[in-house]
């Protein structure tokens, strides 16, 4: 899948959020190395800290599903219908980090239309992971 039908997934998956509270919905598709894609989108809470973001959410689906190696993830977020730069929080990153190798792509939307590319590393430089313990 190209990046730009994968950013296209995560902005069709905004309309799975569940976000009465904050309002900004966000969709994710993450894509495994098999190919199979899984989509994720935020779950808020009335207890906010309980929130799980969309990006977590794809995660723990597939994770769940028995996949364990992943090549790309498309985040969208914004307000309603209007999209806005979304970039991974850094509990997300911490997560992506458990499970993907450092060049996993990570596409996000940039609120101007298109997204932006990054590889994991460069967004969670210098990290702590499963091979220090
Ligand atoms: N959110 C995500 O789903 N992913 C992120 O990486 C950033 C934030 C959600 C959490 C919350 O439901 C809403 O966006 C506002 O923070």
């Amino acid at each position: 899948m190209t990046a730009a039908e994968l950013m296209e997934a995560a902005r069709e998956a905004r309309r799975l959020s569940y976000s009465p509270y904050s309002h900004f919905a966000v969709g994710a598709a993450l894509e495994c190395a098999d190919g199979s894609v899984y989509l994720g989108a935020n779950i808020e809470n009335a207890s906010y800290p309980a929130t799980n973001c969309a990006e977590r959410t794809a995660f723990f689906r597939a994770i769940a599903d028995g996949k364990r190696e992943f090549r790309a993830i498309a985040v969208s977020g914004g307000t309603g219908a209007n999209e806005q730069s979304c970039p991974p929080c850094g509990v997300c990153r911490q997560v992506m980090r458990e499970f993907c190798k450092p060049g996993f792509a990570v596409f996000f939307s940039d609120g101007e239309g298109g997204f932006e590319t990054f590889t994991l590393d460069e967004l969670l430089p210098c990290s702590f992971g499963p091979e220090h313990l």
